[in-house]
């Protein structure tokens, strides 16, 4: 029985997402081992979806019953989460005030203005921008927007970033997991390994607890785009723990049943390496498959590299967890205006010839350039 049937979910997605076989993507790296993708990033009618819709149907049910007028939430200023917050108070008929703090040190001219924040402000969300850097963590600015709409004589709802450290932020996730065991059945095999993007950690925490029931959590390899590591590590410890004895998994979740590898964050949260712009590429000439400089490019570097490097034995059937974020790409448009070579702090000779795959690593992080000196 699934670990969340005493759990009310309130629908935004579709159902199921599809598990879709990459065999271009495969072969380009080798074709030692089999790639998919389960597409989150197609979960929602709702402005361009994603995997804040997981979390969030476990949630609303709590915030109209609390009889909240207002959802308010915070991210950066190309947040995905501030936009999926904002279509579900579209949705479900609340208002929305986002916080979007300054979390990534990018300078394009219409960062502000396009993407994410233009369809959160499209959505009729109140949408505040603030000067403070990134963190993961509880933020004062939140605590500020909360308060105002009380002030206002609203009745705020309070949803934290990546709507992970709410108490039932980790909930959406389980169900990723036992959805993944209903489709390996119908598929006829199972999944080696699964690839995710970690940042506030609920995604891969919910993952975790949801994996650990079926008795194979450590094939869940997250993929660090924060940058801080210490602290993505903490929170999904900590989410970990609670969403398990909220859904009474019956036992603890041990240390190294949670694998996270921090190599692929660099230069900095929501940043794109030289690398991480190579491995957006190769996935959208391969699979007309977008990912974003934030989140899923770092994940699909990740994928790329491993694989490169003979991490995942041959024969494998791999996983990859698309939670959605293309958005974000349209604030980053001088990186993708041609093939990447002639990017600014870019040797030459580290160019790579993406029509050519498997013929290099990613740079060691210490080996390229200053994006931004
Ligand atoms: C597209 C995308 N991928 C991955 C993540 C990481 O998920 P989480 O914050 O739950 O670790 C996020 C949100 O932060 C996201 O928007």
């Amino acid at each position: 029985m699934s670990l969340l049937a005493k759990f009310e979910r309130y629908p935004l997605t579709f159902g199921p997402t599809p598990i879709e076989h990459l065999p271009r993507l495969s072969a380009a790296l080798g074709g030692k081992v089999q790639v998919y993708a389960k597409r989150d990033d197609c979960n929602s009618g709702l402005a361009m979806g994603g995997n804040k819709l997981r979390k969030l149907e476990y949630i609303v049910p709590d915030a109209i019953a609390s009889g909240a007028d207002t959802l308010v939430s915070i991210g950066g200023v190309q947040s995905n989460h501030t936009r999926m917050v904002a279509a579900t108070a579209a949705k479900i008929g609340m208002k929305c005030v986002v916080i979007q703090e300054k979390w990534v040190p990018h300078f394009d001219a219409v960062y502000d203005r396009v993407g994410n924040i233009l369809m959160t402000r499209l959505m009729g969300a109140d949408s505040r921008l603030v000067d403070d850097g990134f963190d993961i963590g509880i933020r004062k600015s939140w605590e500020d927007a909360i308060q105002s709409v009380k002030d206002a004589g609203g009745k705020p709802y309070p949803i934290p970033a990546g709507a992970s450290v709410h108490k039932f932020g980790g909930l959406g996730y389980v169900g990723f997991a036992e959805e993944v065991a209903t489709q390996e059945a119908e598929l006829g095999f199972a999944f080696d390994y699964i690839i995710v993007c970690v940042v506030t950690g609920s995604t891969q925490a919910g993952m975790i607890v949801g994996f650990a029931a079926q008795d194979r959590a450590d094939r869940v390899i997250g993929i660090d785009a924060s940058g801080t590591l210490d602290q993505t590590r903490a929170q999904v410890r900590r989410i970990v723990d609670d969403t398990a004895a909220l859904v009474g998994l019956g036992r603890a979740v041990r240390d190294d049943e949670i694998v996270i590898n921090p190599d692929y964050a660099y230069p900095a949260y929501g940043v794109p390496s030289d690398a991480t712009n190579d491995a957006i590429r190769l996935a959208a000439r391969t699979e007309a498959m977008i990912t974003d400089p934030v989140y899923e490019g770092k994940s699909m570097q990740g994928l790329i590299d491993l694989t490169r490097k003979g991490f995942f034995p041959d024969g494998s059937r791999i996983l990859y967890a698309h939670l959605g974020g293309a958005p974000a790409i349209n604030g980053y448009s001088y990186y993708y205006k041609d093939d990447g070579a002639s990017l600014p702090n870019r040797p030459q000779s580290a160019a790579v010839p993406i029509s050519e795959p498997g013929v290099r690593e990613s740079a060691p992080h210490d080996a390229l350039p200053p994006l931004f000196p």
